[in-house]
């Protein structure tokens, strides 16, 4: 068994549980700088070995992996740390904040020959994984667009004092998600353009930057797709639709995925049109907290899927490259809302020297 270590223990919960309950990990030791939150986790676990130093976790030779849950800012540092000390990391999304960090870390990546996964969790929920697999089986035929839509009702996440801060923006922490499903199934997008604003309510909450936002996406196929987001507004019921939802068109069919009601729609090839919706035992499996706030299924389903990686040496995807692209369109996504105007990918990557 692999042995892991957790540094951030808010969303860091699910990766807790999902630890404990996989059979391909072994948690050893926790870390929060707060020993408050490292208090709370280990009687919620009864797990308790925890520390508040990030360093006297990385000088823990036995440890295998590091597993990233803290703010969006500051996890090129904490990876960079990790690497350095020669674990393989699993960094949460965003997987950086700023382009300026990607060079040093790719460099790092290779000299230290350790994996590094990008925890985009949606992709290992049940009705993402269903979509993808039929796709891959050509139910839909090719891929025509792709539309994705991340809307939540994000007021409560205000109380986080780093939700205020300037350089805290839902374009990265939101959007990340539905952005990460275009890049899926599109991975060469070339150009982008949007608008966004900030919403009276978000003004209201002290949030500084957009949280209400539209994007097109053009592909050097020429394809093309869109997102949006919104996240300090009601949402519609479930029934009517989905807060997290992503949408393949394809040449013979089309499908629909939809998060958190763990519902899959598609009308295949065949022209059966079928509906799927998972039942309490597979809930219960994703959502293992109060509400549906934490994630700790899809955690697992990752974990397990980096373990494997690593004991059979392949890529688990996203890896950093791919994390670093989509990083790369969120901030071509940035600029856009800053200038007006379309904005191509590679002219951000040349601005930081990189080549994906
Ligand atoms: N679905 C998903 O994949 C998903 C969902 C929610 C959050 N996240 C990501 O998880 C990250 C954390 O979000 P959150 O909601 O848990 O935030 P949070 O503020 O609730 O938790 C962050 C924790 O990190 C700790 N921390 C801060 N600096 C630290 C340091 N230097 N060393 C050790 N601990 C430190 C804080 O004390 C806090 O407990 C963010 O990047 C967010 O985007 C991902």
């Amino acid at each position: 068994m692999l042995k892991l270590g957790i540094l951030g223990l808010g969303e860091g919960r699910s990766t807790i549980s999902a630890a404990l309950n996989s059979k391909k990990w072994q948690l050893k030791t926790m870390c929060d700088l707060s020993e408050e939150a490292c208090k709370q986790r280990a009687k919620e676990f009864d797990f308790h070995h925890y520390t508040t130093s990030y360093q006297e976790m990385l000088n823990d030779a036995e440890i295998d992996a590091v597993a990233i849950y803290t703010p969006d800012k500051l996890h090129a540092e904490h990876v960079k740390m990790a690497l350095k000390h020669g674990k393989h990391v699993i960094c949460t999304k965003p997987f950086i904040d700023d382009l300026a960090d990607a060079k040093e870390l790719l460099e790092l990546s290779k000299q230290s020959g350790k994996k590094v996964f990008v925890g985009q969790s949606s992709r290992f929920f049940e009705p993402a994984k269903r979509q993808r697999k039929d796709f891959e089986a050509g139910l839909i035929g090719d891929l025509i667009t792709i539309e994705a839509q991340y809307h939540a009702d994000h007021r409560w996440f205000l109380e986080k004092p780093w939700a205020l801060e300037s350089s805290f923006k839902w374009l990265y922490g939101g959007l990340s998600h539905p952005v990460d499903f275009i890049r899926w199934y599109l991975p060469n997008i070339e150009e982008v353009m949007g608008y966004g604003m900030l919403s009276e309510n978000g003004k209201k909450g002290g949030l500084k930057n957009e949280d209400t936002m539209h994007f097109i996406f053009k592909a050097s196929d020429g394809r093309i797709a869109r997102v949006s987001g919104a996240y300090t507004g009601p949402t519609q019921p479930a029934q009517r639709d989905s807060g997290m939802s992503t949408i393949l068109r394809g040449t013979e069919g089309a499908s629909q995925a939809d998060y958190h009601e763990l519902r899959y729609a598609v009308t295949d090839k065949t022209g059966e049109e079928k509906i799927i919706i998972w039942g309490d035992s597979t809930l219960k499996y994703y959502f293992r907290f109060e509400g549906q706030s934490h994630h700790a299924g899809e955690y697992q389903n990752y974990l397990e899927y980096f373990a494997d990686s690593i004991e059979q040496n392949f890529t688990a995807y996203p890896d950093m490259q791919e994390g670093i692209g989509t990083v790369a369109l969120l901030q071509a996504m940035d600029k856009s809302l800053k200038t007006g105007t379309p904005i191509k990918i590679k002219d951000i990557l040349d601005t930081y020297g990189l080549v994906l």
